[in-house]
């Protein structure tokens, strides 16, 4: 997963990033790819007992990386999580907003409980509001930032069976323009990615149906890999990412030319 740490990796020195979903996936590989590159990353995941595990794992590598227990739907967790990072470091530069859920899958709306269409919008919608509007603050204080909300080719697209993933995917995107506007003459860019598929934990959780239709439908013919969504990733929060904000970054291997 990803290169090895070496002198030379300096992209990030001296920035402070808030990677959540850190425990698993693609959070965790962000982590790793920021913190190999000089950040000291601080991994928010609500599984405790994973991002304990995960952060031991990094930590053996040699990176500097914090983890704590914020659920993103909660915003005196998501507050208590960021100023914590602010009184042990004094600034933050960077927020990836990686915590999400799939919720249902191969479900029409017929069959999707009402429930859990409110639970996946609260997590990838509300999550990606408050992680945003907490992280910023600090950042224009500081008039540098770099914020970036994983969204998803079904936001864009609207994966049929997955209505609740796709609709709160589909509010990050305007979530992202608008904000990005908002902030466009300070120095704190905010951008979207949209992936399609990339082999985590969450697609092994998903109908094995719906990962053979959405992996169909990549012209590439095969799923992104963890190294890819990293790489992207370092690049949109880089100080070289600089005349870039409100813009969705697509990672789709060709399923969206647009
Ligand atoms: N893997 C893909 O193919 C793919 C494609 C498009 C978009 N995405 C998006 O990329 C992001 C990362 O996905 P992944 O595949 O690595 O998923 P994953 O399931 O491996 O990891 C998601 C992490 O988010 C955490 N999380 C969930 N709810 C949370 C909450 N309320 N507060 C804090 N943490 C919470 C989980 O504990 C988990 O560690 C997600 O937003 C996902 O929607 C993934």
């Amino acid at each position: 997963m990803g290169d090895a740490v070496t002198p030379t990796n300096t992209r990030f020195s001296g920035q402070i990033a808030v990677v959540t979903g850190g425990a698993s996936g693609i959070g965790s590989a962000v982590a790793r790819r920021l913190a190999s590159h000089g950040a000291i990353v601080a991994m928010f995941d609500r599984d405790e007992a994973q991002l304990q595990a995960t952060r031991d794992a990094l930590s053996d590598e040699g990176l500097s990386v914090g983890a704590t227990r914020v659920d993103i739907t909660s915003e005196e967790s998501v507050v208590a999580g960021i100023d914590a990072v602010l009184a042990e470091h004094g600034r933050l530069d960077i927020m990836v907003n990686c915590a999400g859920v799939v919720g249902p899958t191969n479900t029409k709306i017929l069959e999707y409980d009402s429930a859990q269409f409110d639970q996946v919008c609260n997590v990838n919608l509300r999550g990606s509001f408050l992680m945003t509007k907490h992280a910023i603050k600090p950042m224009v204080q500081q008039d540098y930032g770099r914020i970036l909300l994983y969204a998803s080719i079904a936001g864009k697209e609207g994966n049929p069976g997955m209505c609740g993933y796709s609709t709160s995917k589909s509010a990050v995107l305007g979530l992202v323009k608008a904000i990005g506007k908002e902030y466009a003459e300070t120095g704190v860019t905010v951008n979207g990615i949209a992936p399609a598929v990339i082999r985590t934990p969450m697609v092994e959780a998903a109908d094995p149906a719906m990962v053979t239709y959405m992996t169909d439908r990549i012209p590439m013919k095969r799923t992104g890999s963890l190294d890819e969504a990293a790489d992207m990733t370092a690049f949109i929060v880089s100080r070289e990412c600089s005349f870039c904000t409100g813009a969705i970054f697509d990672l789709s291997g060709g399923r969206a030319t647009y």
